[in-house]
């Protein structure tokens, strides 16, 4: 493993605005339902990002709404690096970053704890619909968790992930809200879309149209 790499991912272990959790059957399980009272401190929405990588999202949306808390979520703590210690060098005290498996999330959140959650070019997973993260079986482990009128938010370069997640919508006769097919031909001056990801980028370059669908599950 490359030394930066293996740096981060023990340095980010030490950060104050991140959580590393490996223990899913701790008997001291995480203190779900503080996150208002004991982590941020105030009684702002709690806003997840899923599969965030080096957080893009959860630090801009930070800063464009500072009366919300954003919590961003992935696995590889050398990505998480990047956004948390961005959060630090901003001085960004309404973000959190979790080093922790999704699939888990309900260790982590309690029952309506969470206003709206952002997922932001998850991997397709191209073979595997229920790893997808927009699938029926993840839809069941985020509903409890949210609150009344939360919605859902996916940008994605990959069609079969946007159809896919279309087909779910219809079939689980859920709210569609928003569901633009270019992103950046159709709202170029959007604040919240204009955020551009490490994997965004990378797309944009190769040409690719990207995406975005939002939903009340
Ligand atoms: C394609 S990358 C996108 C990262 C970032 N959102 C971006 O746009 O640059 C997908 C990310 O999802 C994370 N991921 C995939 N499955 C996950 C899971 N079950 N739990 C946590 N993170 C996961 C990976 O570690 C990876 O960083």
């Amino acid at each position: 493993m490359p030394k930066i790499k293996e740096k981060r991912m023990e340095e980010v272990r030490t950060f104050e605005n991140t959580f590393d959790w490996h223990d899913y059957n701790s008997k001291n399980p995480f203190p779900k339902g503080s996150w208002n009272a004991d982590i941020f401190k105030n009684e702002n929405p709690i806003v997840l990002e899923l599969a965030c990588g080096k957080g893009e999202y959860s630090t801009g949306l930070a800063k464009l709404y500072p009366d919300k808390n954003f919590v961003g979520f992935d696995l590889k703590g050398n990505r998480l690096w990047v956004g948390a210690q961005r959060a630090l060098d901003q001085d960004l005290d309404n973000v959190r970053f979790f080093r922790a498996y999704i699939d888990h999330l309900d260790q982590f959140f309690e029952k309506e704890e969470v206003s709206d959650i952002w997922i932001i070019f998850p991997d397709p997973q191209l073979k595997k619909d229920r790893k997808k993260l927009t699938s029926p079986k993840f839809l069941k482990l985020y509903r409890p968790l949210l609150k009344s009128g939360a919605t859902i938010n996916l940008k994605t370069d990959s069609q079969e992930l946007y159809e896919f997640t279309k087909e779910v919508i219809k079939e689980q006769n859920l709210k569609l809200l928003k569901d633009i097919k270019d992103v950046h031909k159709e709202c170029p001056d959007d604040p919240e879309l204009s955020i551009k990801t490490y994997y965004e980028k990378m797309h944009l370059e190769k040409g690719k149209l990207i995406k975005f669908i939002s939903f009340r599950p």
